[in-house]
């Protein structure tokens, strides 16, 4: 831990990197995974629970606590941190992104962002300042600034626009930020499946000297392998010293590759999500445990996971607990899932140290196809 906001660069392998970013709540080892806390909790987990599975950091969103309990609420009742019980870091979202997707009758202009709550109806505003003095009240460590993603496919010119207001909401974003030394705000590189655009958003964030850099724009509709071919193109104009964030990502073989272009942090809802809907992630690929052929099979999904709901509860009981709706059922598989994604993460960190990350990575891929039935 340290008084300041601190990356340190420890490894490399060829571009897969192993790091270290430090700041006064605590250290995020580096490629991590980010589980999604939106609503000031990650959905069916005590933030014990949480810590335990070796999550550094967790993820707010500006979008739903501005909404409900709101913002100058959290920071009345000590911040975020002392409300959901996590005292390590914690990274929140602008917001943007957020609106886009979930709020009524958006109204987008040059100085921000207009809409209407998909909760109660009620007209909200959200500018590149506004998004800086929530995350502010509600006590984030790492900060996103507010930007336009738009999702793909669209036009050139679309993405273009899109990514030059970016670009300028990054200024005020950063200004409206200030000096906050135990704290960061990172910028977003825009620029959709267009390489000049994701070049031009980098270099230009680049010279803006943000602490950290996320990659926006991406697993918004495009194939996988454009997503790729978009981070090999982008991670080498990015500050080297620097941590690099890729929002909203994604599935582990997404995690992996973009791990092999020289990501450093991910977050995604996909553990979470698909742990609720009775998907399980395990080394051996992914287990549908709704599916009938489950109903009377006594092996649990892992038997040597370290996690009690890999090792300890049979797939048959697994099954039974989604038929009957019960709620241990979305505990049990987001646990699972959770466990999994950040044993995958521990797994690619001590490749990284070791210099055997393309090992790694053939051999965690071979297991995935490889299945398990
Ligand atoms: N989450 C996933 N993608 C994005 C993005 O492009 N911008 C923001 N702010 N959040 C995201």
């Amino acid at each position: 831990m340290t008084e300041t906001f601190q990356f340190k660069l420890l490894a490399k392998d060829g571009m897969a990197r192993r790091g270290e970013v430090s700041m006064p709540r605590g250290t995020i080892r580096t490629p991590a995974f980010m589980p999604v806390g939106t609503a000031g909790t990650v959905k069916a987990m005590y933030p014990g629970q949480v810590r335990e599975l070796g999550a550094d950091v967790i993820l707010g969103n500006t979008y739903h606590l501005m909404l409900r309990p709101g913002a100058e609420r959290v920071a009345k009742l000590g911040g975020l941190h002392t409300f959901a019980q996590w005292p390590h870091p914690i990274l929140t979202d602008s917001g943007g992104f957020q609106v886009m997707s979930l709020s009524k009758l958006r109204k987008l202009n040059e100085k921000g962002v207009t809409f209407q709550s998909h909760i109660d109806g009620r007209r909200y505003e959200l500018t590149p300042e506004r998004s800086v003095e929530i995350q502010g009240l509600l006590g984030s460590d790492i900060q996103m600034q507010l930007d336009e993603c738009v999702g793909l496919p669209t036009t050139e010119k679309e993405i273009e626009r899109a990514m030059n207001l970016s670009l300028r909401w990054a200024e005020r974003s950063k200004a409206a930020f200030g000096d906050q030394p135990g704290k960061a705000i990172f910028g977003i590189v825009q620029g959709g499946d267009n390489p000049r655009l994701r070049i031009e958003s980098a270099t230009a964030l680049a010279a803006m000297d943000f602490k950290g850099y996320s990659v926006g724009g991406l697993a918004v509709g495009e194939p996988q392998e454009v997503m790729l071919e978009m981070l090999s193109i982008t991670t080498p104009v990015m500050p080297e010293l620097k941590p690099r964030y890729l929002m909203g990502v994604g599935t582990p073989d997404d995690i992996l590759e973009s791990v092999a272009r020289g990501i450093d942090m991910f977050d995604c809802v996909m553990p979470t999500r698909a742990g609720r809907h009775g998907l399980a992630f395990t080394r051996f690929g992914k287990v549908n445990l709704k599916n009938a052929r489950h109903a009377d099979d006594h092996r649990p999904l892992d038997e040597e996971s370290d996690c009690p709901a890999s090792r300890d509860y049979s797939r048959a009981y697994l099954h039974h607990l989604f038929k009957s709706g019960e709620t241990l059922a979305a505990m049990l598989l987001t646990w699972n899932n959770l466990a999994y994604y950040q044993s995958l993460m521990a797994g690619i960190r001590a490749a990284i140290d070791e210099g055997r990350f393309e090992d790694f990575r053939l051999a965690t891929k071979e297991g995935w196809a490889r299945g398990d039935i």
